[in-house]
């Protein structure tokens, strides 16, 4: 993962840079750093830490010069370490590297150059690439020319950005299979991972291909080829709606993505119908529809698929993305795989995409993130449309997804529109039931502060929201929990029950309540603490999170809030910071 950030013009570069990697911390915080070019110096300053600390540390706002870069990282290579953080040098400290992505044949590279009398200063495998760009330029080569002769010895993906005193008005920044975006402003360039990082100075962008090199000078965009021949671009406009990243009166991006899911659903059903009903009949006529996903995206699918085969008769599988490969057997012309990323650009879902077109499946995906990589990839794509989630842990995006779900498969059955309508009308219960158990939210949290573990569980339809919730409360609480259908908890659990255990039980009241709540007594006859997810109540439950009364196959949408709230209030109390969870970055592009 990792976020890079450049930029080279009239302003001060560094603080440019600072405010751009605070934007880009979502895709890693364990360490970050700049480099400025200035007065006939390179100026490097990196450190273990969050974006924050990092500056406080090292003074980083004091750095001056008009041309710097920046990274923050996500450790994949070497620990979390001062001399593991970008940016890296080569050996005379002349140029400087940020990168995103992993290098594959770095042990080979980094054993030939150290044949060759490079000295390595770190354990990343980012290291090679301001050695090679140093025996490049030794050998007389541009900074342009040297990025693209080097970007040819590396296997694997990569963004990467360089700047150096040899050429010190330049940036060259290059890419295969990791994003890099470039905005302009006047005479002001910037080139990041994510256009977020720029995107309170401009909005307009231009993208870079697998295997292009931009070269950025203040007032200048130059764009080449894997050749190195010169190519014309046309600058396109954001988006403005997706660039918005303000908390706004919130505490955290996580609690404000939670409480905007009203109003995110009440967009929702503006999506094309026609697209839909296109999509819906592709599904309905291919021999076997595989969905492809990882972490809360793949809970939305498990939920996909019970709504594909409740409403249009249609079975469909769900793979885990890092699994996918091992059933790209069975895949061919006559499957239809639908890729459900948030990003759109999580690793295994962009290689089993690859790997479904290869052999002429047809691809679909479900994404936020505009002009993502798999919407490059995807035969067509359905968007989120729900605005930048910043957060780590997914909340709003879930919402969303379960929405797409909910009006493909009516689209099979050519009612788009009425599932539509009461997608609109279902915003109004997702405000209730916020609304309703806010307070009770957070006394329960204090009560769940101290647990070592939680079990939640489900039938049917909203077994995928048991799990679901348990991964919010894992990932940003770093409680053990676990989601599970609920008859499933007899075959094992039921031993880890002891007096005490929370159990979160998902019991709407609809045809799975009583035999769900028989499982909860179950755990409750052993001692367990059961918190009941429900429209009807029961003397079962030690605390009840009241939602309304809806159609069975919304409930999973009005079961999920509160107890991403849940979630949220327990990490709180427990210290922690649940838009930063530790180890965790929301962009996952390594495999
Ligand atoms: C990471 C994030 C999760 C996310 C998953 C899939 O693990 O921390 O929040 O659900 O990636 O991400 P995607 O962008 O493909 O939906």
């Amino acid at each position: 993962m990792c976020g890079i950030i450049g930029y080279c013009g009239q302003k001060a570069a560094v603080p440019v840079v600072l405010e751009a990697l605070k934007c880009l911390e979502y895709r890693g915080y364990d360490s970050a750093g700049v480099a400025s070019l200035c007065d006939g110096q390179l100026l490097i300053r990196k450190d273990a830490g969050k974006v924050e600390e990092v500056i406080q540390k090292h003074k980083l706002a004091d750095l001056p010069g008009h041309v710097a870069i920046g990274h923050t990282r996500w450790a994949t290579h070497g620990g979390v370490t001062q001399f593991n953080a970008h940016p890296h040098a080569d050996c005379s400290g002349r140029l400087a590297v940020v990168h995103n992505g992993i290098i594959e044949n770095s042990q080979e590279l980094r054993q030939e150059l150290t044949r060759r009398g490079h000295r390595f200063a770190s354990e990343t495998d980012t290291e090679v690439i301001p050695h090679l760009l140093e025996d490049e330029l030794k050998n007389g080569h541009s900074l342009e020319q040297a990025a693209l002769n080097t970007a040819a010895k590396l296997e694997g993906s990569y963004a990467f950005v360089v700047v150096s005193l040899d050429d010190p008005g330049k940036i060259i920044g290059t890419r295969r299979g990791n994003p890099l975006i470039v905005g302009l402003n006047g005479r002001d360039r910037y080139v990041s991972s994510d256009a977020l990082a720029f995107s309170q100075y401009t909005n307009e962008v231009m993208g870079l291909e697998d295997n292009e090199v931009v070269v950025l000078t203040e007032g200048g965009a130059e764009f080449l080829d894997a050749q190195g021949n010169k190519l014309v671009k046309q600058a396109r406009k954001l988006d403005q709606s997706w660039a918005e990243s303000d908390k706004g009166a919130y505490q955290h991006f996580m609690l404000k993505e939670i409480m905007e899911q009203a109003q995110v659903l009440g967009r929702i059903a503006n999506q094309d119908k026609q697209q839909f009903t296109e999509i819906a009949l592709d599904i309905l006529r291919a021999r076997q529809v595989i969905i492809t996903a990882c972490g809360t995206s793949r809970y939305a699918a498990l939920v996909g698929r019970y709504l594909f085969s409740r409403v249009g008769k249609k079975f469909c599988d769900v793979v885990m993305a890092s699994e996918f490969g091992y059933f790209a057997d069975s895949v061919d012309k006559n499957t239809v795989v639908i890729a459900v990323s948030q990003s759109g650009e999580t690793a295994d879902v962009v290689e089993g995409v690859k790997a479904a077109r290869a052999v002429g499946a047809q691809v679909i995906s479900i994404v936020n993130r505009p002009n993502s990589i798999l919407t490059d990839l995807s035969h067509q794509v359905i968007y989120l449309n729900c605005g930048s989630e910043i957060a780590v842990a997914a909340t709003k995006s879930f919402l969303s997804q379960l929405a797409i779900f909910y009006l493909l498969s009516f689209a099979m059955v050519n009612s788009f529109d009425q599932a539509a309508a009461r997608l609109a009308e279902l915003s109004g219960e997702v405000s209730k039931t916020l609304d309703w158990n806010k307070s009770e939210l957070i006394k329960l949290s204090e009560k769940l502060k101290d647990k070592n573990d939680a079990y939640y569980i489900a039938r049917g339809i909203n077994f995928a929201i048991a799990s679901e919730a348990a991964l919010k409360l894992k990932e940003i609480s770093y409680v053990h929990a676990e989601g599970m259908p609920a008859g499933e908890l007899k075959h094992g659990t039921l031993a880890l029950i002891e007096p005490g255990t929370p159990v979160v039980v998902i019991c709407p009241d609809d045809y799975t309540f009583a035999e769900t709540l028989s499982n909860a007594i179950e755990t409750k006859s052993r001692g367990a603490y059961i918190i009941g997810v429900s429209d009807r109540e029961s003397e079962v439950y030690d605390s009840w999170i009241k939602i309304p009364k809806v159609d069975e196959l919304l409930y999973p949408m009005v079961a999920v809030v509160p107890l991403q709230l849940l979630a949220y209030y327990v990490a709180i109390n427990r210290g922690c910071d649940p838009d930063r969870p530790r180890n965790l970055a929301k962009s996952v592009t390594v495999k």
